[in-house]
């Protein structure tokens, strides 16, 4: 693609009339401004693809992209792992939905239990924030209580008591929200003996640790829980199987008394999971009246094809290789970035796991351990929102897909040369930025 940085958004037009077509049909059907994801809302429009295979995709114009979105973080594997596709393919043919129960929702259990025993029983559903709904529901039939108790900016869905608060047209009156990493607020709420549930999530809110957490206030947390009679959630939709086969929890050594996951455990196709203590779980066992307990239904749970694919997938965590392989990677691309942005006098700095964060600056500190922000102002980490976009479509008109230039999610597939890819056109991108003015 040839870049013209003074009319980045002519040229991306120009060279993307197919999906510009698409996107104009979609105007007619999607009230989000075309799109079916809020991710995907974008100024002029996002790429249509087409295909996608390993760490690349092509969109309908042909235009390939090396990919750091991967599913929203759902593939650690890369796009249609032979494994995985082998497994949907042979269950396709078999039936997509018995609409009874069948052998690879056991094998998929097993599975899931093999890389994090803390599930000592789970449940499935069709999504993540339906599991972290779940999650809710059975915390307040075993504790008797009602209230939620959140910290700020973690994400667990879109749903009333899940989303980031703050947020129109949601009612939640049940959840409060306070600030991480301060324990005598976070006690000071508990000790009111009023939450049914205490929920964070893993590595810290947003994809995985935008705003990370530093992993001492979440390892005080479940004494504090138990001490109030709260239950514990790690929300670990993003980072279960991501970080570690035992999820980001068996990273920092804590065991919380619910975890809920999603994305990676699918393969790739649509799922939510979560489970963790048996007395707590067992509120889904249905009992005699009077006695309490929660009815699960859904359509998809554990649908043979979503399980299938599941199987394929976590058959392949369970040594760790992709983690270890994606980690890597992800210290890989923090470490050459930030050479290249600091040889290039930019403020801005990587920082990160698996899924590497963008922050636009100013770097308050160099921090010794570069998986950390190089700043505390939390306020600043979630800051430069505009200035992201703009990055995306320079990003994306040279080669790369991010989510809103916001981040780069590894997987274990990626090469070190297409890091060093992303590396180049991250400074190539910030360059045409700031002559075009758009950089302050
Ligand atoms: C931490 C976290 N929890 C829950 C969810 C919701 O998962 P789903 O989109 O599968 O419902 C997300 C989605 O990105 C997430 O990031």
């Amino acid at each position: 693609m040839t870049i013209n940085t003074l009319n980045i958004v002519d040229e991306y037009i120009r060279t993307h009339p197919g999906s510009q077509k698409l996107h104009e049909r979609a105007m007619g059907f999607f009230a989000a401004d075309g799109a079916t994801h809020q991710a995907r809302v974008f100024d002029p429009f996002r790429p249509y693809i087409a295909r996608a295979q390993g760490t690349r995709k092509w969109d309908v114009d042909g235009n390939e992209y090396l990919d750091y979105v991967m599913g929203h973080g759902a593939l650690i594997l890369g796009h249609a792992h032979p494994a995985v596709v082998q497994a949907v393919q042979e269950q396709v043919a078999k039936g997509t939905h018995y609409g009874e129960n069948h052998e690879n929702e056991v094998a998929w259990a097993e599975l899931i239990q093999r890389n994090m025993p803390a599930m000592e029983k789970m449940e499935f559903f069709p999504c993540g924030q339906e599991a972290n709904m779940m999650a809710i529901r059975l915390s307040r039939l075993f504790t008797g209580r009602k209230k939620i108790l959140r910290f700020a900016e973690n994400f667990h869905g879109w749903g009333d008591e899940v989303v980031v608060t703050n947020t129109p047209g949601v009612s939640n009156d049940y959840v409060t929200m306070i600030p991480g990493h301060d324990l005598q607020l976070l006690e000071k709420e508990l000790a009111t003996r009023e939450y049914a549930i205490v929920m964070a999530e893993g590595g810290g809110a947003h994809m995985a640790g935008q705003i990370p957490w530093d992993p001492d206030f979440i390892r005080s947390i479940p004494a504090l829980a138990r001490k109030y009679g709260t239950i514990f959630l790690i929300d670990e939709v993003v980072t279960g199987f991501r970080d570690a086969p035992g999820g980001w929890q068996s990273t920092i050594r804590v065991t919380p008394d619910l975890t809920s996951l999603g994305k990676i455990i699918g393969g790739g196709l649509g799922v939510g999971a979560f489970g963790g203590r048996a007395d707590i779980m067992d509120m889904l066992k249905p009992k005699a009246s009077p006695q309490p307990f929660a009815r699960h239904s859904g359509t998809w749970n554990a649908n043979p094809l979503t399980a299938a694919a599941g199987v394929a997938a976590c058959k392949l965590y369970l040594d760790g290789k992709p983690q270890r392989r994606a980690n890597e990677l992800g210290a890989y691309l923090r470490k050459k970035g930030n050479q290249a942005l600091k040889t290039k006098g930019y403020a801005c700095r990587l920082y990160g796991r698996t899924i590497v964060h963008l922050y636009l600056g100013p770097a308050d500190y160099e921090p010794a351990d570069d998986s950390l922000p190089p700043t505390s102002d939390v306020a600043k980490l979630t800051s430069g929102a505009a200035q992201k976009e703009r990055l995306c479509l320079h990003l994306l008109q040279r080669g790369i897909a991010t989510m809103g230039g916001r981040f780069f999610v590894l997987s274990g597939m990626h090469t070190e040369e297409e890091l060093d890819q992303a590396v180049d056109i991250l400074i190539s991108s910030l360059d045409a930025m700031s002559a075009e003015g758009s950089l302050t």
